[in-house]
């Protein structure tokens, strides 16, 4: 799923990060994608292909992405440190070969990507668009999971300014609750004692995390347990 309204926020990431260069067009990056899409795929249900899976490229560490098979130099450049920045990703596309040599510092370094992507405008374009994924990446769940043994009232807030923006339920103990979130920053989950309670435990929330409530004692006196997924 890919949002429009967050683009504003990865328009100005690239703003920020590419700062000498002119600003990348999404639209006309879908098009420059096109190039891309033969060994690349983005989206809900990529797989990986002759290439990896684009879809949240933007501040990935190098060679990372789940079971695909990078080259030993593209890894070692991830270990080494190398993080796809939108300015990173713009020398990379100019030419992946002379880029991974460059931050290697070896010579004989070799790229497993052969495409060269020439014109800087394109360049920008093509990176505004899976900049574009990225947030969306980031837009997933929060979720609570109610893991005490009693029923309690609980409100996941996805982060977001709409004025709906909690979802609310009574959750017996193994139930959970989700909100897609709508801030990269996340939301917050929180516990009442039941539905007319005004004061109870509250806790942020990264996008893409679930929260397990443990016990319950008292306001702001609660346990809980974060992990991802
Ligand atoms: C002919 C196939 C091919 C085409 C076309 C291609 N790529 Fe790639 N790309 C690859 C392969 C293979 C790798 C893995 C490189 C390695 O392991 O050295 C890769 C890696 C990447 C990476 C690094 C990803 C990571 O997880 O570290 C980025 C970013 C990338 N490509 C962007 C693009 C973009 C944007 C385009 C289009 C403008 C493009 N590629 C076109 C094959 C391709």
């Amino acid at each position: 799923m890919r949002l429009t309204l967050p683009i504003a926020l990865s328009l100005s990431v690239l703003a920020a990060a590419a700062s000498s260069q002119s600003i990348g067009d999404l639209t006309a990056g879908e098009k420059v994608f096109k190039n891309c899409a033969g060994c690349h795929q983005v989206g809900d249900t990529a797989r990986n292909g002759v290439g990896p899976v684009l879809s949240d490229v933007v501040g990935r560490v190098a060679g990372t992405y789940t079971d695909f098979r990078y080259g030993s130099d593209m890894i070692a450049a991830g270990v080494a440190g190398l993080v796809w920045t939108p300015d990173q990703m713009f020398e990379y596309l100019e030419n992946p070969r002379d880029f991974l040599r460059a931050f290697l510092n070896n010579d004989r370094a070799r790229a497993k990507m052969s495409f060269r992507l020439r014109r800087e405008q394109d360049r920008l374009d093509v990176i505004a668009y899976l900049a574009s994924f990225e947030i969306a990446a980031l837009s997933s769940n929060i979720c609570v999971t109610n893991n005490s043994d009693e029923s309690y009232f609980f409100a996941v807030d996805d982060g977001g300014t709409a004025s709906n923006s909690r979802v609310t339920a009574q959750l017996a103990p193994g139930e959970s609750l989700c909100n897609a979130a709508k801030n990269p920053t996340g939301g917050f989950v929180s516990v009442f004692e039941n539905a007319q309670a005004l004061e109870g435990c509250s806790r942020l929330v990264n996008a893409g995390e679930s929260d397990d409530l443990v016990s319950y004692a008292e306001f702001d006196r609660c346990r809980w347990v974060s992990h991802s997924g």
